[in-house]
C-alpha cells in the first residue's frame, strides 16, 4: 500500500467515525433501505390525533365512551382534542412531507363519515377527500387502514364485535369508502392489529368496550376477521387498482428456562399473539393450539367463513414492538416473567430488533402464502422534552437504527419486505396511557399544538434526502 493509500484510508476511517456520531442514523451502504423503492413512511390513527370528536356530524365511538370512564385511561385522558389534527392537518401533511417521508398511513374514523343508517356523513368524507388529495399532490403515497379501533358507538350497542352483524356493517363502510375515495388510496389495510380490538377488547377489558371474558375475544376476532374477507372482496370490486391487504401486531416470545415446559410456554404465546391471526388469513384455519390454550372458546363459525376470511392479500402490514419473557403458568398457559437488565422504554417494553428479524424469518418459512410485507408500525415511546427548541431523542434514534437493520437481515434471507412506517409521525393519545407516552418523531406540545421536530426526524429526512439525490 502507497503512502497515499494508507492516508486516504484513513480520512475515509475518521469521516465514517465522524460520520456516525453526527449522524447515528444513516444505513451502511449496501442496505437494501437505500434502495428507493423500499418505502420509508410515517403512521398515525384517527382517534389518537384528530379530536373534533363531536364537530360536523361526528357520532361517538366506543373510545369516547371508554376513555370518558373513569378508571380506564390514566390520567383521565381523552381523545377528544387530541393533536387538534381535524383542524391542522394541512399544516401536519406539509410537515410530514417537509421530513421526506414517501408514504403516509393513516385512518379513517368510521363514525365521522357515515350515520346510523348507513348513509355518507358528507362534511366526514370531505375531510378525507381534500387530506389525500393533497397527500397525492405532493407525491406521497396514501396507505389508508379503515378500521384503527374506533367502533361507532351504536354498533357496540347492539354487540359490536359479538354481533356477527357488525361484518357486514364493515363491509358497507368498506362500499362506501372505496367508491368515495378510489383513486386517492394506494393500499387500503382493512383492520389494524384484530389481535388487541378482540383480546384487549374482549378479552382483557384494557381497551374500548373495555369486556373481560376470552370466550367473547375468540368470537370477537372470528367476527373481525370474517370483516375483514368481505370488506377485502367488496374493496377488490370497487377499487381494483389499489392494494388490499391487513395489519397484524406481532409479537416474540423468550423461553424462561430449557425446559420443555416453559418451551411450550412460548410457544403458545407466539400461537396465540401471531397464529391467531395469520393461521385464518393464509391458511384458513384456526390454529389448534390455541385451543389447548384456551378449551372451550372456540368461536362460532359459519360455513364458508374460513373460505371468505383466507381471500388472498396483496400485502401484510406487520406492526412490531417488543419482546416477552414467559414461563408456564404450571397448568396449560403462560405467564410473563420479566428479564433483568435489559434495555427498556418509557412504556416499559424491551428494545428487542432480532425478534423483528426472527419472526419476520419465521413467516416466511412456515407460510407459503405469505404476500409481501410492510412493516406498517414501529417505534418506541420516551419521556421527550423540548429544550432550546430541540428534542434529543437519542433512544429512539438508535432503535429505528436498529430496527431497520433488523428488517435489512430478513431481507437479506429472502422475505419480501417492502417498506418501513416509524410509529408515530406524532406524538398522540396513546390509548390507555393516554398523553403520557410519546411515540412521535414530532413532539407535539398539548397545550400550545406546537409541533417540534426530534432529532431522530431530522435525521431520517437528510438520509431520505440523500437517497433521492442519488442516481
Ligand atoms: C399499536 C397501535 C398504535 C399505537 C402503537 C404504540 O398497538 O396500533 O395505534 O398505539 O401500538
Amino acid at each position: 500500500m502507497t503512502q497515499h493509500a494508507v492516508e486516504s484510508s484513513d480520512t475515509a476511517r475518521s469521516e465514517a467515525v465522524s460520520d456516525a456520531l453526527s449522524d447515528p442514523f444513516t444505513p451502511p451502504a449496501g442496505s437494501a433501505l437505500w434502495r428507493k423503492n423500499f418505502l420509508l413512511g410515517a403512521a398515525t390513527a384517527s382517534y389518537q390525533i384528530e379530536g373534533a370528536v363531536s364537530e360536523d356530524g361526528r357520532l361517538p365511538s366506543i373510545w369516547d365512551t371508554f376513555s370518558a370512564t373513569p378508571g380506564k385511561v390514566l390520567h383521565g385522558d381523552t381523545g377528544a382534542v387530541a393533536c387538534d389534527h381535524y383542524h391542522r392537518w394541512e399544516s401536519d401533511i406539509e410537515l410530514l412531507t417537509s421530513l421526506n417521508f414517501e408514504a403516509y398511513r393513516l385512518s379513517i374514523a368510521w363514525p365521522r363519515v357515515m350515520d346510523e343508517a348507513g348513509r355518507p356523513n358528507r362534511k366526514g368524507v370531505d375531510f378525507y377527500k381534500r387530506l389525500l388529495g393533497k397527500l397525492k399532490d405532493n407525491g406521497v403515497q396514501t396507505f389508508v387502514t379503515l378500521y384503527h379501533w374506533d367502533l361507532p358507538q351504536h354498533l357496540e350497542d347492539r354487540g359490536g364485535w359479538l354481533n356477527r352483524d357488525t361484518a357486514y356493517r364493515f363491509a358497507d363502510y368498506a362500499d362506501l369508502m372505496s367508491r368515495e375515495l378510489g383513486g386517492h388510496v394506494d393500499a387500503w389495510m382493512t383492520l389494524n392489529e384484530p389481535w388487541c380490538s378482540a383480546f384487549l377488547g374482549y378479552g382483557n377489558g384494557h381497551h374500548a368496550p373495555g369486556l373481560a371474558n376470552t370466550r367473547y375475544a375468540t368470537q370477537a376476532m372470528h367476527h373481525l376477521l370474517l370483516a375483514h374477507g368481505l370488506a377485502t372482496a367488496v374493496l377488490r370490486e370497487n377499487d381494483p387498482a389499489s392494494k388490499k391487504g391487513i395489519v397484524a401486531n406481532v409479537g416474540k416470545s423468550s423461553a424462561n428456562s430449557l425446559s420443555a415446559e416453559d418451551k411450550r410456554a412460548a410457544h403458545l404465546f407466539e400461537v396465540q399473539h401471531n397464529a391467531w391471526i395469520l393461521d385464518p388469513l393464509l391458511k384458513g384455519e384456526y390454529p389448534r393450539d390455541l385451543w389447548s390454550l384456551w378449551p372451550e372458546a372456540e368461536p362460532l363459525v359459519l360455513d364458508g367463513d374460513m373460505r371468505t376470511i383466507h381471500a388472498p392479500l396483496d400485502f401484510l402490514g406487520i406492526n412490531y414492538y417488543f419482546r416477552t419473557n414467559v414461563q408456564s403458568d404450571g397448568a396449560h398457559g403462560y405467564t410473563e416473567v420479566p428479564l433483568a437488565g435489559v434495555e427498556r422504554t418509557q412504556m416499559g417494553w424491551e428494545v428487542y430488533p432480532e425478534g423483528l428479524r426472527d419472526l419476520l424469518i419465521g413467516f416466511h418459512r412456515n407460510y407459503p402464502a405469505l404476500p409481501p410485507i410492510y412493516i406498517t408500525e414501529n417505534g418506541m415511546a420516551s419521556d421527550d422534552r423540548v429544550s432550546d427548541g430541540r428534542v434529543d431523542d437519542a433512544q429512539r434514534i438508535a432503535f429505528l437504527k436498529r430496527h431497520l437493520a433488523a428488517v435489512d437481515q430478513a431481507i437479506a434471507e429472502g422475505v419480501d419486505v417492502r417498506g418501513y412506517f416509524v410509529w408515530s409521525l406524532l406524538d398522540n393519545f396513546e390509548w390507555a396511557f393516554g398523553y403520557e407516552r410519546r411515540f412521535g418523531v414530532v413532539h407535539v406540545d398539548y397545550r400550545t399544538q406546537q409541533r417540534t421536530v426530534k432529532r431522530s426526524a431530522q435525521l431520517i429526512a437528510k438520509f431520505l434526502q440523500e437517497r433521492a439525490s442519488r442516481a
